[in-house]
């Protein structure tokens, strides 16, 4: 048995829906610990793309329970709409469940998000208007809405009304928006709830027993490190913790049960949403990672900002999340380049910097220090081993283990499940000590 956490190690997007995808192949059970339908992953099955944004991926594979756990928002219109789309392209959601404990996303708080952003001006954070910070703002304030309230036919009308009510103030008063009616969304919610009803479960309970069972659990977070609210780069961060600490507390588990986590980096860098980004390129090699890499967001479809490798940032994932491995994902996007810039530390004001500042206004200062590696200019889409790789190709992921101090599990070179080279089975190969990169190795 393996318990496994799986996490973004720079600002999401990194391809996690295909690694979580190949490595559900060895799970029992898929957990999704944080987040909501701000996230959005792709997996490709032979001619067939999955676009999910609430269900984890593993709910391709027949047998494996998929869990939407506590430390989630679920906005259930979206959730129902992709329960629908998969089940139309013949794929059960028998196994999917989810947690009783899990916050609802509501009409107002997407109108919230929505206008909250707008009012911001300049200083918007870029978020993706699902409503995600306001519902777990809600949650916070002890003031939102539950899964398991949406059973309680008795006491469900009286928690919405009191919830419209309070928002329509909000909605009103602060951003001249029309109030709802209360009626109408207590109607939609029995609605929703009553499609949902099946799949609502104890998710701590059945978390527990698949634990007591012995089975392999796999912990699928969603966005990546620097969104982090705790640990990102605050404030354009999304509103939970997509860290491997945020497991334990999204799925309600204690930190004992897990065995591995594991990292999945791009070959590159992309953000969406504002921030600064010391690599971000804004020249035609900028245009070529977003156009080759396909850099559009799955649930927002807007273009993500594209630069070098941050070995900056790739270290303070290690240390946030105690990475045992990291899965590189999109090298195939590098494919034509002359040559490949990594940034191995940041110059602030004339100082060196080894690590990510936590000062906003410093990490805007720092400038990338770059190292330069020769390109391989040719396609490694059809490399199915690490010594298919070309010489170049295979000393760029030599010296990114290097720098990270992490080795290297699995190589991606496309979206398909077979433009993979898996380097170590990451959960039952040897767990290798910390320091190891991959250099030592190959
Ligand atoms: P929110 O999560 O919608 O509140 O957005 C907050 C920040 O997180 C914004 O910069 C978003 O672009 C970013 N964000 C949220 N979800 C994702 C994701 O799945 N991938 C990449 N960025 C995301």
């Amino acid at each position: 048995m393996a318990n496994v956490i799986v996490i973004g190690a720079q600002w999401g997007d990194e391809g996690k829906g295909k690694i979580t995808d190949l490595l559900s192949r060895s799970a029992d059970v898929v957990v999704r610990y944080q987040g909501g339908v701000n996230a959005g992953h792709t997996v490709v099955v032979r001619d067939r793309t999955f676009k999910l944004h609430l269900i984890p991926s593993g709910i391709l594979y027949p047998n494996t329970e998929c869990i939407i756990g506590s430390g989630t928002v679920i906005d259930p219109q979206v959730l129902i709409e992709e329960i629908d789309r998969i089940e139309a392209l013949g794929i059960s959601s028998e196994n999917l469940y989810i947690s009783q404990t899990a916050h609802v996303t509501m009409p107002y708080h997407r109108l919230i998000d929505q206008a909250s952003e707008e009012k911001r001006g300049k200083h918007k954070i870029g978020t993706t208007k699902r409503g995600i910070g306001p519902t777990y703002a809600d949650k916070s304030e002890r003031a939102g809405i539950r899964v398991i309230d949406l059973l309680d036919k008795e006491g469900l009308p009286d928690l919405m009304t009191r919830s419209v009510k309070a928002k329509n103030e909000v909605l009103e008063k602060l951003y001249g928006l029309e109030p709802l009616k209360a009626e109408d969304v207590i109607e939609q919610y029995f609605q929703y709830a009553d499609r949902l009803r099946s799949h609502i479960v104890d998710s701590s309970l059945k978390i527990d027993d698949a634990v007591r069972s012995r089975k392999n659990i796999l912990f699928e977070g969603a966005q990546g490190t620097l969104l982090d609210l705790d640990h990102g780069t605050y404030p354009y961060v999304t509103s939970s913790n997509p860290i491997s600490g945020g497991a334990c507390v999204g799925a309600g588990v204690g930190p004992t049960i897990i065995d591995r986590v594991i990292g999945v980096a791009k070959a590159y860098t992309t953000r969406v949403g504002e921030g600064p980004f010391p690599t971000e390129l804004h020249d035609e090699i900028g245009t070529l990672l977003g156009d080759r890499g396909a850099e559009f967001g799955t649930t927002t479809g807007r273009r993500r900002r594209c630069g070098w490798f941050d070995a900056v940032i790739g270290r303070y994932a290690v240390r946030i999340n105690g990475l045992d491995c990291l899965a590189i994902t999109k090298l195939d996007v590098l494919d034509s380049l002359e040559e490949i810039k990594v940034c191995v530390a940041y110059d602030a004001d004339g100082e060196k910097c080894n690590h990510l500042p936590n000062s906003t206004a410093q990490f805007a200062k720092c400038r990338p220090i770059y190292e330069t590696l020769p390109g391989w200019k040719q396609s490694t889409e059809e490399c199915r081993a690490l010594e298919d790789l070309p010489k170049e190709a295979l000393d760029y992921l030599k010296f990114l283990a290097e720098l990270m101090e992490v080795p290297i599990a699995i190589v991606s070179l496309g979206a398909s499940r077979d433009q993979t080279i898996i380097v170590e089975d990451p959960i039952h190969g040897p767990k290798r000590a910390l320091l190891q990169p991959i250099a030592n190795n190959s």
